[in-house]
């Protein structure tokens, strides 16, 4: 099997900037796999579809072609011929991604794809079940946390920079909902791997996470960049 490293956790704990950091450092590719819910829930909304609507979905998405491009120092997530980078991060998007993840098809569509890209080369894979379901077997797995007000802090900020106009009160709400269904839906609830080790993200910075990671992975720090 090619090197893998699984990054799992909740909404704001860093995974997705400390697994692009994480990525470029060791020369792996990067898999964001939230970003590939968000293409399908887009794909959904698009055709005016109700998630309830599970048979459909399924059908839909095994038709989907959601790919990641490298353009410059960026990802960029296609559907089809389409850039959706900027679509899929829609605050509209973000609960629809978590009600259509929590679909038995879907997630199948979705981990065959997912194992697919692992095959192609060293990989850093990002999401909630890449150390528990998708990749049990990878021998570095991550599970990365912090706490509640920091996470918070994390995507108001973030929504805030892209010139959103919301309370950090409905990010909250927004947030805890979304890790609530993530955490306790039936197929591949967000956890961590029994393998996995915890890092609590609260007080570091993302380069501080990466350090720690590579420290743990017994890789120095000079690598990459
Ligand atoms: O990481 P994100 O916020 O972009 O993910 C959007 C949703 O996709 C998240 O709320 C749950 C779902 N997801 C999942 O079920 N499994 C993954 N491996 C990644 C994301």
């Amino acid at each position: 099997m090619n090197c893998l490293v699984t990054i799992d956790g909740p909404t704001g704990s860093g995974k997705s900037t400390v697994g692009r950091l994480l990525a470029k450092k060791l020369q792996y590719h990067y898999l964001d796999t939230g970003a590939m819910y968000r293409a399908i829930a887009l794909a959904i909304r698009r055709a005016g579809m109700e998630v309830q609507n599970e048979e459909e979905i399924g059908i839909i998405c095994s038709g989907l072609d959601i790919r990641f491009i490298h353009e410059g120092n960026s990802i960029r997530t296609y559907l089809g011929n389409e850039d959706v980078t900027v679509a899929i991060r829609e605050p509209l998007i973000d609960l629809m991604a978590s009600n259509v993840s929590a679909i038995d098809s879907v997630r199948k569509v979705m981990i065959r794809l997912q194992r697919k890209i692992a095959s192609q080369g060293p990989l850093v894979a990002e999401g909630r079940d890449m150390g528990t379901v998708v990749f049990p077997e990878a021998q570095h797995k991550f599970y990365l946390d912090a706490s509640l007000e920091v996470r918070v802090n994390r995507r108001f900020l973030e929504r805030q920079n892209k010139g959103e106009l919301i309370s950090r009160e409905k990010v909250k709400e927004d947030l805890i909902r979304r890790d609530y269904q993530d955490m306790n839906r039936y197929l591949s609830p967000l956890r961590p791997a029994r393998d996995a080790k915890i890092i609590d993200t609260t007080k570091l910075t993302p380069n501080g996470v990466v350090e720690r990671i590579m420290k743990d992975m017994k890789i120095g720090n000079n690598r990459g960049m």
